[in-house]
């Protein structure tokens, strides 16, 4: 079964062609990164222009690459949400469009479930149940996944997600965005242990997350110490406590959670999982603990259509379609 994902939830235009949920036959992305450089972050309206200029190219690329025409798929799945809306209608246009034509069945697909779908992509999958952690530049989420469908939320940030924390804080040490990428290059140099940051919890939720309060706290140490953004090696410093906090805070959550639910695997994705501190700190917890960790590689890690076509197919092959006249959602 040939099924073609399209995502455009954010800042990346991506089309995939994979079989059987299993097998990547292509996967295009274009990026938008220099698009936003200049504003620190994601501009909606600017990313949704973007979508509508390099959907159809992208959606034809990956069908080339795929060595498909549109007439050998058999089904479509495209990013519902949560996202930026005017970007989310764009792929979901195009989508309802080719489904139309084609008179091929759609489905709309969860962007952070679809993200957990990226570790059934590689050679070895995990089996069920398992935990996942979803750590992208929206949100932070552990779910226990029993089944393909079958996705249980744990715990969520309650307020700033950690790759938001990144971005944030990459903006307060003027390094350029997306910021988790340039935070994890500077850091490299730095000592993790140089500046003593918090690592809030909620003793009443342990496995929710909050990263608001270490972006302040790191604002705080540049208002206290402004000299810290003239000095290289001080800068590197700060930012190697930061990505140390947050990797404290994301391995510690993992960890309780399969406690908690008694599982024995850990499936970790999303933008920041790219982050090569966090996947060596995870790979020792899982030596220690003999928990099996399952990491897709960079590539899959990051917002991609593979992982939409992927998920697509299970719902496609379980019934879960979707009507032409169905909407997308910001969040959820
Ligand atoms: O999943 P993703 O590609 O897009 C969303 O669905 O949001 O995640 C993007 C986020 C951004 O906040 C970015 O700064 C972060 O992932 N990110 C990283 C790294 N690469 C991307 N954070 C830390 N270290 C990285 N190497
Ligand atoms: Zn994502």
């Amino acid at each position: 079964m040939l099924i073609l994902g399209i995502e455009s939830s954010c800042d990346e235009t991506a089309a995939a062609v994979v079989a059987d949920g299993r097998r990547v036959l292509s996967s295009v992305v274009a990026t938008q990164f220099e698009l936003h450089a200049a504003y620190g972050g994601v501009v909606p309206e600017l990313a949704a222009r973007r979508h509508l200029e390099n959907i159809l190219p992208v959606v034809q690329g990956a069908l080339d690459q795929a060595g498909v025409t549109q007439n050998y798929l058999d089904g479509l799945a495209v990013t519902q949400g949560p996202g930026l809306i005017g970007a989310l209608v764009i792929g979901m246009a195009v989508a309802k469009v080719l489904a139309y034509t084609l008179k091929r069945p759609l489905t709309g697909v969860h962007h952070l479930q679809a993200h957990i779908l990226a570790a059934f992509l590689t050679e070895t999958p995990p089996g069920f149940p398992f935990v996942a952690l979803v750590v992208s530049g929206g949100h932070t989420n552990l779910y226990l996944v029993r089944d393909f469908l079958d996705m249980q939320l744990l715990g969520r940030s309650r307020d700033d997600a950690a790759g938001e924390a990144f971005d944030k804080v990459a903006k307060l040490l003027r390094l350029g965005y997306p910021g988790g990428v340039q935070i994890e290059a500077l850091a490299g140099s730095g000592n993790p242990e140089a500046y003593h940051l918090p690592r809030p919890r909620i003793p009443e939720e342990p496995l929710t997350f909050s990263f608001s309060g270490l972006k302040t706290a790191v604002a705080v140490q540049l208002k206290k110490d402004p000299r810290i953004l003239e000095d290289p090696a001080a800068q590197a410093d700060l930012a190697a406590s930061f990505q140390e906090a947050v990797v404290e805070s994301l391995t510690r959550r993992a960890w309780l959670a399969l406690t908690q639910t008694g599982c024995r695997r850990l499936v970790v994705s999303g933008g920041v999982a790219a982050n090569r501190r966090l996947r060596q700190c995870l790979q020792g917890h899982s030596r220690e603990t003999g928990v099996q960790l399952f990491l897709p590689p960079l590539s899959l890690c990051t917002d991609n259509a593979a992982m939409v076509a992927a998920l697509g197919y299970h719902r496609l092959r379980a019934g879960e379609l979707l009507s032409l006249d169905a909407d997308v959602f910001s969040r959820g």
